[in-house]
């Protein structure tokens, strides 16, 4: 795809509907030829509208207005370009963990929890969270998760977590300053939930925080698996990280993650991680799946704010 139609499809499947600041943004970038000139000098992966829009709202640049972003960007090209080849999309959204209950709930308990791409790790506390799925509460405490959901008979409990650590090359700190505004930075304008549930979950892994280890998801994989307790279900998960993955090594992974003791969570783009076989997706909106040791079992929106089950 050229940048322009990354920008247009960026509009049209994962903003439309979520957020109406860039579903405009993006459209306005994808036919502004100044900008699409700037952003094809820089490398695939940085030229990726979510990065370029959180690393302009970093530098305090204006987003809500076409031409005013227009002006802010090009003027600090120098920063933004500097911004954009240091940071990567880290965002950690901790709303994902109402797609992976279901499947975590249904393992045999306790569980030893090792995330791969952890970012700040805040996806490695799904007992600690509260659920709604519909008028169905699961879980008690902060923050609140809302899932809408279908297809899915919502778990009763929430599971029991021995053991939980993170892999991530870049992994970020909840209680650093910095880190919290990047990943501030990251969440879409209109979302002051998310804002505010970044807050919570990053009180929760502050209160209790895990092991987050510097590494890569082949090469380090299997040293760390190896520190889970071995009377835990070893559960190896990632959501919304294969994209950032050149696709020899997402191959790699798989096949590394396949001979692993315990389990295999996906939280996946179908694009990025193929499975055979799979129903239409209900909309045209961007979904990954969810899936369990390879086996497909849902179709989820990317905040986790919404999941349709056909597993
Ligand atoms: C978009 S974030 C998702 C974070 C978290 N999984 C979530 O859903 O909230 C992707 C994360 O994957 C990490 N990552 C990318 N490539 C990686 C690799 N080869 N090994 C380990 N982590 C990687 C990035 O640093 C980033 O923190």
């Amino acid at each position: 795809m050229t940048t322009a139609e990354v920008y247009a499809e960026f509009g049209r499947r994962e903003a439309r509907g979520v957020s109406p600041t860039y579903e405009r943004l993006s459209h306005a970038v994808a036919d502004d030829d100044a900008l699409l000139a700037l952003l094809d000098a820089l490398p695939p992966a940085k030229r990726q509208p979510n990065l370029l829009f959180s690393v302009v709202r970093w530098l305090g640049g204006p987003v809500d207005d076409r031409a005013a972003f227009h002006d802010f960007t090009v003027t600090h090209w120098p920063a933004v370009k500097a911004e954009l080849l240091t940071r990567a999309t880290q965002t950690n959204e901790s709303g994902r963990c109402a797609v992976l209950l279901p499947v975590l709930a249904a393992l045999p308990q306790p569980l030893a929890l090792l995330e791969v791409g952890a970012s700040a790790g805040l996806c490695l506390y799904p007992d600690r969270y509260a659920y709604r799925y519909g008028k169905h509460q699961v879980g008690s405490g902060e923050p609140v998760l809302e899932c809408a959901a279908s297809g899915l008979v919502p778990p009763t409990r929430v599971p029991q977590v021995v053991w939980r650590a993170g892999l991530d090359l870049n992994p970020l700190d909840g209680t650093d300053p910095g880190d919290v505004s990047w990943l501030d930075a990251l969440i879409w304008p209109e979302h002051a939930h998310r804002r505010a549930r970044l807050r919570a979950a990053a009180a929760v892994a502050a209160a209790d925080p895990p092991l987050l280890v510097r590494g890569d998801l082949v090469d380090d994989l299997p040293a760390l698996a190896a520190r889970a307790p071995a009377d835990a279900t070893l559960v190896v998960f990632h959501t919304s990280v294969l994209y950032q993955v050149p696709p020899p090594r997402r191959e790699e992974f798989v096949r590394l993650v396949r001979e692993l003791p315990g389990h295999w969570i996906a939280n996946e783009a179908p694009e990025v991680l193929r499975h055979d076989g799979l129903p239409d997706p209900p909309d045209d909106a961007m979904h990954n799946v969810l899936a369990l040791d390879g086996r497909p079992l849902a179709w989820a929106r990317g905040h986790g704010q919404a999941m349709t089950w056909f597993g």
